[in-house]
């Protein structure tokens, strides 16, 4: 008995979602909604009239005195560079890695202060809950097991000894038991976050006196 209807109700439930189920052709007719699948929703659709407002127009205009801000993505093309060649994209001149931030950059006296601020921002969300706000390597996720990661005050990472485009490759693409981020952080804000680990190895070599005057 209880064979008989299961097979009964397994060839109703796929006859039920064959037909009303999937809908992938446009019609004219308003269809019949078995399951609505949030079709309709109190949504406004630009261009076109909305008797909600007043002047009847669905479109509407900033407030007065909205000011527009420009953020780095509107300035600087979002861009992640999978698969492509050249310094900029890879860290490499030809086999090698590279130092130096790319001309792509555009780095200008102007801009730099920005760029670093940019990289200090990404590298606090992106990297200090392994690598640690010092770049020690202490991060929260020390506490929790993560073992070995690596602390940017150790000589082998200093920029002498680790040029610019290979800390740019381990951001792109990972290293052993740390994952990529190509896919997460556009370029410039991986030359960025370089910029701002070279800062912090360096910033580590100043006497809090000097650094003070700095400012
Ligand atoms: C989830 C934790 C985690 C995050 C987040 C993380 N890392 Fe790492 N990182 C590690 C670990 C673990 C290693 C050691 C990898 C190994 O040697 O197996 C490492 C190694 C490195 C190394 C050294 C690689 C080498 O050649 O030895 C660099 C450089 C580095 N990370 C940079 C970064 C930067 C920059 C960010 C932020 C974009 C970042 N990491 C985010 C865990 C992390």
């Amino acid at each position: 008995m209880i064979k008989y209807f299961l097979i009964i109700f397994t060839i109703v439930a796929v006859l039920v979602m064959g037909i009303f189920g999937f809908r992938g052709r446009k019609f004219r007719d308003t269809p019949v909604q078995i399951f609505p699948d949030m079709d309709v929703t109190d949504k406004l659709k630009s261009q076109k009239p909305d008797e909600f407002f007043a002047d009847g127009v669905g479109s509407r205009l900033p407030v007065p005195g909205t000011i527009v801000h420009a953020s780095d993505e509107s300035i600087y093309p979002v861009e992640f560079g999978e698969g492509r060649e050249g310094y900029y994209f890879d860290g490499k001149f030809g086999d090698y890695y590279g130092s130096g931030m790319p001309e792509e950059l555009e780095l200008k006296p102007k801009n730099a202060e920005a760029f670093l601020a940019r990289g200090e921002e990404r590298y606090g969300i992106y990297c200090s809950v392994c690598h640690g706000v010092a770049g020690d390597g202490n991060g929260v996720t020390s506490k929790y097991g993560i073992v070995g990661i690596a602390n940017f005050h150790a000589p082998n990472y200093k920029s002498d000894q680790y040029p610019d485009g290979r800390l740019y490759d381990v951001i792109t693409n990972g290293k052993g038991n740390m994952g990529g981020y190509g896919y997460n952080i556009p370029v410039r804000d991986r030359w960025a976050i370089v910029a701002y680990v070279r800062n912090m190895q360096n910033a580590k070599n100043i006497p809090l006196k000097e650094a003070a005057q700095t400012k």
